[in-house]
């Protein structure tokens, strides 16, 4: 290869970098308007806060750091008196007390109807109104940084304590926790004064950043706390709407089953499937969308009056008012609606109310009546499926919030003239979506109402015998001509689609659909549900113009595992727009790649409409978004891996006579004659099932293994990129020794007491900046050619500029020309500049937390005692202590090593290389710690004898 497409190739790779992160960072955008819009109704109140001045130092030394504030609605609520069972919301990274406004709101205006009367419902209930109080940490950055997250911690624990003071004892707190304030409430557990926890769109099992090694081994003791203790939990997950915790480790792990069978009440609930809601929620939005807040509030006012009970119970609440539909409902407390009786007695019923009929197609029903179905005697099959669907009425205990009059009960009759029928027992109750034909779905800014849904009853019946013919029963009462019921049979078998993904890949599948039925299952067994994969699903429908008239035009639900549900409307995605289906029954990093999803096609039977068939697809759009969104740290990681590569290279280049190569010199070397084999070796690695944790996080899954090159070449697009960009200032270089040890021992001991050494690694970044553009200039003046070398992108001239004797320096070694040794030493620098550049967004979120805290809550806040600051195991001066010395010495003029030594500090660089490869996506701070390892190495090894040797 000729020099000349050698470096064409190059320019090549950087934009294809450049391309590539647009088109992640756009598709990622993309994902929250195409994979899950949002459909929520904001949300009014009258808001006031009430600061709790009694939490102060005698309680935590946190006080003056932090807040607690009671939340009064102005009007509905006199400031000061305390009337209920209190609840504690947890702000999240960045977050407020005042989010807490919306619930508390909700709260009372359901526990009020008008100002200090008490609602109806209530009145004789053993509902008691709630105090809602809420943590202030001053928009902390929880996020990145777990010392901060003990110390919210710690003060939410005497926020506990306080509150619970203020009360009668014994009483019980709920606790609701926002984000990162998820993980500070799971971290306050087990606490036998919490009755519940809710949590609303928390990272369970994954960091959404993973910048800090505390962070994840809080997560980590969170996890056994989710296992171990009793308390029940609720996970709410916004799904691929909120682009800051991916959905996947939203979703709370499940404990196994002791002996007994049973297990703790642990419930994700994704806001797609919740009940009355059906749509994606944007992390903020989680707290204030409406269709979210008021269930959330009404499951926080049921949980306080069954604060008394068992765990169990306490979980059917949380199960009643945050449903998704997974599970029929459990024995629930009676709620009033329908008399529950359980048996019906035919041989009662007068002649006139009873009716026969193959199908129930009721439209606008005005009276009450009995319906008894045949069931079907099919030969080829054991059972057949009763389906139901009910619009806007109840079947008990499943309605709407606010039902119609309108009640159905479905009863089994082993014959006609049988004088008792029990009740049938449903495999699924639940209520579905009733989208608006031409309107989208979920309608934006509105969403669903609280009178809408589409009860839907299915159940296994036995066919009938020949001799003795069997009934479904269908008693419809109070109805006043508003609603509609559809009722039918069909086989229980669902349709099997055997595609694979790399079928898929290659050319989608085609499914035709049987002729209008109620209800059509679909399994797909070896696609895979995974964060990764968007499908696409484009749908043709049988008489399609008669769609919008029926009672129910097509509606699709996309079940994967057992916690995420999405419905979509298939009459608004013709003609032009197709579905997208997505999932996050499995993630990287966070379980192994599930396979399996269903498909279920709800039509009524009203009109020749139906589906025809399914043509389902890959998405790449969105799929690349996906991509994107999960793998963007992972970048980072395997940036640091590039540049160590680079220096492995260089260092090895170096040896004997040869002065070290410059940065654009062993990148384009990499880029050119190990980035092919590279390409290779990832695909082959991505084949290996490895752990979770690492690589890509997808444990040796075919299909994503084209995931690995892809990156690969985007890191080394933009590492070249970097690389090549060359510091522009200059000034002379600092030739006057300083006293450095003392220096050093003033920044560790800085280090040691206050800051922490994230901030000692920015400002030895910056020192070693102004060391490298300083060399710059000595370089140039050096090689006596100053205006060709402010030079081009990157330059080849460097290392081959011909020795110039008279720049003699003291500390060249006699094998060396000085010259070649001012080149080496300048161009090692420009590596280690370029290796802690791509550290530094590893170690700066960090340093924003610390700044902010400083502006925010002043030094005494950074330092208080206890408050996680102090004297923490955070100030770690070994991580940071190599790099140091490692930029004071290169201040200084130093070079790196002896190039002949044997065991070379370039091998360190390969260590840190595997290291950032294999588990840097995953835990990129682990990157950070093995480098500055690496570089205790390269300085007891490289630099050490002659730091001490010299004078
Ligand atoms: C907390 O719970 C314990 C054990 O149930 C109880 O004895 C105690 O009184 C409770 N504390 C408060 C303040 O209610």
């Amino acid at each position: 290869m000729g020099m000349r497409s050698h470096w064409q190739a190059i320019g090549f790779l950087g934009a294809y970098a450049l391309l590539c992160v647009l088109i992640f960072y756009r598709a990622g955008l993309d994902i929250v308007k195409t994979l899950s819009p949002q459909g929520c109704r904001m949300s009014w109140m009258s808001p006031s806060y009430v600061l709790q001045a009694g939490l102060d130092h005698s309680w935590t030394p946190l006080a003056s750091r932090y807040s607690l504030f009671l939340y009064r609605e102005v009007g509905w609520e006199g400031p000061g008196e305390l009337r209920g069972s209190p609840v504690l919301f947890i702000p999240g990274n960045a977050g407020s007390s005042h989010q807490v406004r919306s619930i508390a709101s909700s709260a009372t205006r359901q526990y009020f109807s008008s100002p200090y009367h008490v609602e109806a419902a209530f009145e004789h209930g053993p509902q008691r109104p709630v105090d809602f109080f809420a943590l202030e940490f001053n928009e902390d950055l929880s996020a990145f940084d777990g010392h901060t997250l003990d110390a919210e911690t710690a003060y939410a624990r005497a926020a506990v304590d306080y509150i619970l003071s203020l009360y009668e004892k014994p009483t019980s707190i709920i606790l609701l926790g926002h984000s990162m304030g998820g993980t500070v409430a799971v971290s306050l557990l087990p606490h036998p004064n919490v009755s519940a926890l809710i949590t609303m769109s928390t990272a369970h099992t994954l960091p959404p950043a993973r910048l800090d090694r505390r962070i994840d081994s809080i997560l980590a003791s969170n996890r056994e706390i989710l296992r171990d203790d009793s308390t029940p939990v609720l996970s709410l997950c916004g799904g691929a709407t909120d682009l800051l915790v991916p959905a996947e480790s939203c979703i709370l792990p499940v404990p196994e089953a002791d002996d007994g069978g049973s297990t703790f009440y642990r419930r994700t609930v994704f806001t797609s499937a919740l009940e009355g809601a059906w749509t994606g929620v944007g992390h903020k939005e989680m707290v204030w969308c409406h269709q979210v807040r008021w269930r959330v509030a009404r499951a926080v006012i049921e949980l306080a009056a069954a604060a008394e009970h068992s765990t169990k119970v306490r979980g059917q609440v949380l199960d009643k008012w945050l449903r998704d539909g997974h599970a029929p409902p459990a024995s629930f407390v009676d709620d009033g609606v329908g008399d529950h009786r359980d048996t019906i007695d035919l041989s009662a019923l007068r002649p006139e109310e009873v009716h026969y009929s193959d199908a129930l197609l009721l439209r606008r029903p005005t009276q009450s009546h009995t319906y008894l179905l045949p069931i079907p005697n099919t030969p080829t099959q054991s059972n057949s499926l009763f389906t139901l669907y009910l619009s806007r009425g109840s079947i008990a205990p499943i309605s709407p919030h606010n039902p119609l009059p309108l009640r159905v009960s479905v009863y089994l009759c082993s014959s006609s003239t049988h004088t008792s029928c029990p009740r049938l027992s449903p495999t699924i109750l639940k209520l579905v979506p009733e989208p608006v034909p031409d309107k989208p779905f979920p309608a934006p800014d509105e969403g669903s109402d609280e009178s809408e849904g589409v009860v839907v009853f299915v159940a296994n019946v036995p066919i009938g015998t020949s001799e003795q013919q069997s009934y479904v029963a269908v008693l419809i009462e109070d109805a006043d001509g508003r609603g509609w019921v559809t009722a039918g049979f069909a086989g229980d078998e669902p349709i099997v689609k055997d595609v694979g993904m790399f079928g898929l890949i290659w050319a989608g599948s085609k499914l035709d659909f049987p002729a209008s039925t109620l209800r059509t299952e679909v399994v797909f067994p070896k696609l895979l549900s995974s964060s990764l994969v968007v499908y696409r699903l484009k749908s043709s429908l049988r008489d399609a113009a008669t769609c919008k008239d029926a009672l129910m035009p097509p509606l699709l639900e996309h079940t994967s595992d057992h916690f995420e549900t999405h419905y979509f409307s298939l009459l608004q995605s013709q003609p032009h727009q197709a579905t997208l289906l997505h999932s996050h029954a499995s993630g990287p990093f966070v379980s192994t790649p599930l396979h399996g999803f269903n498909l279920i096609v709800y039509t009524s039977n009203d009109q020749p409409c139906s589906v025809e068939n399914l043509y389902i697809s890959i998405n790449w759009w969105g799929t690349l978004g996906r991509w994107g969104t999960r793998y963007a740290q992972a970048v980072i990681a395997w940036g640091v891996g590039i540049v160590a590569l680079a220096l492995h290279h260089a260092w090895g280049a170096g040896e004997g006579p040869r002065p070290v190569p410059n940065v654009a010199e062993s990148l384009s070397y990499l880029a050119t004659r190990w980035l092919p084999k590279m390409l290779v070796l990832s695909v082959a690695v991505s084949f290996i099932p490895l752990p979770t944790g690492m690589w890509l996080g997808n444990v040796g899954a075919p299909v994503f293994a084209g995931i690995a090159p892809l990156l690969l070449l985007v890191v080394v697009g933009l590492a070249l990129s970097c690389g090549a960009r060359r510091p522009t200032r200059s000034r002379e270089i600092i030739s006057a020794r300083r006293n450095a040890l003392v220096s050093m021992l003033f920044v560790f001991l800085l280090i040691v007491v206050f800051i922490p050494w994230q901030v000692a690694f920015l400002c030895a970044w910056i020192y070693h900046f102004y060391t490298c553009a300083a060399g710059a200039a000595v370089v140039r003046s050096a090689s006596g050619k100053p205006k060709e070398h402010s030079i081009p992108l990157m330059s080849r001239e460097e290392s081959t500029i011909p020795p110039s004797p008279e720049l003699a320096s003291p500390r060249s070694s006699p094998s060396f020309s000085s010259f070649d040794a001012l080149v080496s030493a300048y161009n090692t620098n420009r590596y280690i500049l370029l290796l802690m550049t791509w550290l530094l967004p590893i170690a700066a979120p960090v340093l924003a937390v610390w700044v902010r805290t400083l502006a925010g809550s002043g030094l005494q806040a950074v330092w208080g005692a206890g408050s996680g600051w102090g004297w923490s195991s955070d100030r770690n001066v070994l991580v940071v202590a190599p790099w140091l010395v490692l930029v004071e010495w290169a201040g200084m003029g130093g070079t790196m090593f002896e190039p002949s030594l044997m065991l070379s500090p370039k091998h360190a660089m390969l260590v840190l290389a595997l290291a950032a490869f294999f588990a840097g996506p995953r835990t990129p701070y682990f990157v950070l710690e093995v480098g500055s390892v690496m570089m205790v190495f390269v300085c007891a090894f490289g630099i050490g004898p002659r730091y001490w040797g010299r004078s």
